[in-house]
């Protein structure tokens, strides 16, 4: 199933060692202003950087309109977007021959297409969220004409925890001063350093991403299967690398009593307001005017310069492997605009379901 949504629908095609990987929409409202660069700016944000948490990968990506879009305005057709991938290098991978990477989705894969192996064989790969950014972007485009806002950023690396007090204001712009999007900059220091010495040892390590969502109209979400938590899951999940996801005060809930669980309704501006948001933002699969908050759990990168056990599924012989490649050493700073992405995706289906 290589699509998703309802009424803006995304479907993603291409893989890492493909020619291209890319997006087709369907179902986005003609004149919606989107201009090339801010796709470009997008994706620029999700491209390796020259830190020590990214890949040593050179990826240009540089978007190409190949319809839907004239003069920076969508005209109610397909969209089709792809990016190029320029720096290919299968041989990397010819040499696991048929030895799954622990902690990859090559086991799988393998079982069910036994296909050959090419970078995680093609869909299974981070590379496949160049299409979810550029999805993204028109989805934003979308989202600011209902004056809706996201902003994702990091709160933990490893073992190191940021102390993100719910300031949104404060959040949204103390992320952007530093490349892991951790808006406390002390602890970004810590994870940097954290960062480069899992790296010298050849390992990797996972985080924790907290997304915020501003501005929804309330009621946004279809009850019952496409409640607005489900399809957010459903789709956060396609994202490489997440293994949870959590609304509000999460599992959090299960040691509270109702009394101070339960967000309690106030008066703010003329308009209905809640005193809390432990719900975060959803009650009943809808939005209830509250932000929107989700954190998400990414595992460490899979693919580490470590001698790990796998076996050689063609000789059934238990071998050693060091995975060959150049891999992220920490993906989290680059799922943060991948998240923005995927969320607005959610959103701007939901919001156009809706009306
Ligand atoms: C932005 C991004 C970059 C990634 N880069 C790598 C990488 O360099 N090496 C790697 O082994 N996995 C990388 N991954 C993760 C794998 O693609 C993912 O773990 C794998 O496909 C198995 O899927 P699963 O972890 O969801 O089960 C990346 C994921 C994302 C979101």
């Amino acid at each position: 199933m290589n699509s998703t949504g309802g009424k803006f629908i995304v479907t993603v095609f291409g893989g890492s060692h493909d020619r291209n990987v890319g997006c087709f929409i369907d179902g986005c409202p003609a004149d919606i202003n989107v201009p090339e660069k801010f796709i470009q700016q997008e994706l620029d944000r999700r491209k390796p950087s020259k830190q020590a948490f990214s890949t040593k990968r050179h990826e240009e990506d540089k978007v190409v309109i190949l319809s839907g879009i004239r003069n920076s305005r969508t005209t109610g057709g397909r969209i089709e977007l792809l990016v190029e991938n320029n720096d290919i290098r299968p041989s990397d991978y010819d040499k696991l021959g048929a030895v799954p990477r622990p902690g990859h989705a090559d086991w799988p894969l393998f079982s069910r297409y036994g296909m050959e192996r090419r970078g995680g064989t093609g869909q299974a790969s981070g590379r496949m969220t160049v299409s979810m950014v550029l999805a993204g972007a028109i989805a934003k485009k979308i989202l600011q004409r209902y004056k809706v806002r996201i902003f994702a950023y990091t709160t933990q690396i490893g073992a190191v925890m940021a102390v993100c007090k719910p300031d949104y204001k404060n959040l949204e712009r103390l992320r952007l001063k530093n490349p892991l999007y951790c808006p406390d900059k002390k602890a970004a220091a810590k994870m940097l350093r954290g960062i480069e010495s899992a790296g010298k040892d050849g390992d990797s390590l996972g985080g924790i991403i907290e997304c915020v969502t501003l501005g929804l109209p309330v009621g946004t979400g279809e009850p019952f299967w496409d409640s607005a938590e489900g399809v957010l899951a459903r789709n956060v999940f396609a994202i490489p690398a997440v293994k949870a996801i959590e609304f509000g005060a999460g599992f959090g809930v299960a040691a509270m009593r109702g009394s101070k669980n339960n967000d309690q309704f106030c008066v703010k501006s003329g308009s209905v307001a809640m005193k809390t948001n432990n719900s975060g933002g959803v009650l009943g699969g809808m939005t209830t005017g509250m932000p929107v908050v989700f954190r998400i759990a990414v595992k460490p990168t899979p693919s580490i310069s470590r001698e790990q056990r796998s076996v050689d599924i063609k000789t059934m012989k238990e071998v050693e492997i060091i995975v060959p490649g150049r891999h992220d050493v920490c993906i989290v700073p680059r799922a943060v605009p991948v998240v923005e992405a995927v969320t607005a995706i959610t959103f701007a289906d939901l919001i156009l379901r809706k009306n």
